[in-house]
């Protein structure tokens, strides 16, 4: 009987909060307890003791080929506890190069496969979501990071102006059938 799944992330942007949401809501669904936690905002010790937990899923935003640091630190210094449950552990990575479906196997194999096998780790379940900039006034992106995505954004997805818009390309139904996908392999 399966009761309890926890899930974490980490994000600059905000983009990878939304992602966790959605999952968290489409778990809840099927009748299963939640606990979210943005590992920003928490001492690692803070974090209970996964055992507590019949399934992990864990995301992260991608920027400059790398995790965010809380999700890197939290999966070195978990590894052992990781290890025991990698057949209820799910790993994401939100980020640009997923945004074009072609490219999910090879942002994957960039930004999750490597990195986990070097921890000896082997989730039941990986996938890569598009990622979102957000342009609009006063957003985090801003400076030099701001000219540089303006630029990504009229090079590779064709858009003439676009600063002071918000480019999300998070697939939802991915994600609603990565969350799905999780709590059928949790039942097995
Ligand atoms: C400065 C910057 C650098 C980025 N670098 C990469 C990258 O190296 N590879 C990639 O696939 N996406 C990259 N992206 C796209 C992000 O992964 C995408 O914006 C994602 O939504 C960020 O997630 P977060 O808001 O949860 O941090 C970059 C985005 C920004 C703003």
């Amino acid at each position: 009987m399966m009761s309890k799944v926890l899930i974490l992330y980490g994000t600059r942007y905000g983009t990878t909060r939304g992602i966790s949401n959605k999952i968290e809501e489409i778990i809840q669904e099927k009748g299963i307890t939640t606990e979210n936690y943005n590992l920003k905002g928490y001492n690692l010790k803070e974090i209970p003791p996964l055992e507590e937990y019949d399934g992990i899923v864990i995301g992260t935003g991608i920027k400059m080929k790398m995790w965010t640091k809380v999700v890197k630190k939290f999966v070195q210094k978990r590894k052992l506890e990781l290890k025991n449950m990698q057949n209820a552990l799910a790993f994401y990575v939100c980020c640009g190069e997923a945004t074009d479906k072609n490219n999910i196997q090879k942002a994957i194999f960039e930004y999750i496969t490597p990195k986990l096998q070097k921890l000896g780790l082997n989730p039941i379940l990986i996938d890569a979501f598009g990622g979102a900039y957000d342009l609009t006034e006063g957003s985090a992106i801003s400076g030099m990071t701001r000219k540089i995505v303006i630029g990504i954004l009229q090079k590779e997805e064709g858009i003439e102006n676009p600063d002071g818009k918000m480019h999300d390309y998070r697939d939802w139904d991915q994600i609603i059938d990565f969350a799905n996908k999780f709590v059928d392999l949790l039942k097995k």
